[in-house]
């Protein structure tokens, strides 16, 4: 039990990575605060760490909204008494054409994927201060913040800005003890990858192990960086890509 009774707030926690890590949190013996904009989501993963004997509540919010981050902030500290962790995983994201990267588009995919991220990390730190919490924020980047392909203008404009304030964030934050930490997942298989099994097994082939990566793999990482075993990382983004980002495509 690394992480007893440390309290975590994880976004998007309703599917994908952030259910899996709600859940391995949780295992850790974490009190987890799950969070989504689907109420219905996260309510179940709340269910599912309490049915396996651990500790949990849900509060809806939508990332990309100050006063619903505001909100699940205090209601966290109301219920729980303190913020220990947040872990910024909330994202939306899909493939088409630079043509169909409309300004509403464009603005829809940045509010969640940068906005978001800059929310829970502007309120987030800011209620851990004021609580004299030397806590943890991890942020949920993607090998697309390092890279570009073509099909997803929007989501690698706000996944590299979530890698450079995830470094920035480490140096504004460092002197009140709060670390800053982001994670790169390569393919992973979530719904997030909505298409057909041909472009799933092109996805996995993408990777050294030819298979894409679960979230539970994922989430044994953000679990570690939220532990103490972790104390010398800070400002970094970890890839967790089996292999992508090191080799050219022939
Ligand atoms: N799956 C991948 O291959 C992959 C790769 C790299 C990075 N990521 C990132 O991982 C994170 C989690 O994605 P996932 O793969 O688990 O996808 P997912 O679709 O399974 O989960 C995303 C969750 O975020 C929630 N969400 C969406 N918009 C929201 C909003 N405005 N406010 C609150 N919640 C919102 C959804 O309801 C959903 O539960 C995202 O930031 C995504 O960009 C995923």
């Amino acid at each position: 039990m690394k992480l007893e009774n440390k309290v975590i707030i994880v976004t998007g926690a309703g599917s994908g990575i952030g259910r899996a890590t709600s859940l391995k949190l949780a295992s850790e013996g974490a009190i987890v605060v799950s969070s989504d904009y689907n109420e219905v989501t996260a309510k179940e993963t709340a269910e599912m760490i309490q049915k396996a004997g651990g500790q949990a509540s849900y509060v809806r919010a939508d990332v990309s909204k100050p006063e619903d981050i505001q909100h699940l902030i205090d209601k966290t500290v109301e219920v729980h008494g303190t913020l220990d962790g947040l872990f910024n995983n909330a994202g939306v994201g899909d493939v088409r054409s630079f043509e169909e990267h409309t300004p509403d588009y464009y603005n829809h995919v940045v509010s969640v994927d940068q906005f978001g991220v800059y929310l829970g990390i502007y309120y987030g730190s800011k209620k851990m201060k004021e609580l004299g919490v030397k806590g943890i924020i991890i942020n949920t980047a993607s090998i697309f913040g390092y890279m570009a392909a073509k099909g997803s203008f929007a989501y690698q404009a706000a996944k590299a800005a979530v890698v450079m304030m995830t470094k920035s964030a480490a140096l504004e934050l460092a002197d009140d003890g709060i670390r800053v930490i982001a994670v790169a997942p390569g393919f992973i298989d979530t719904p997030i990858i909505k298409d057909g099994d041909d472009f799933k097994s092109f996805l996995a082939d993408q990777h050294l192990s030819k298979k894409l990566i679960q979230p539970e793999q994922i989430a044994d990482v953000v679990s570690f960086l939220f532990t103490g075993e972790a104390s010398a990382i800070n400002g970094q983004t970890i890839p967790v890509d089996d292999g992508f980002l090191i080799f050219k495509r022939s």
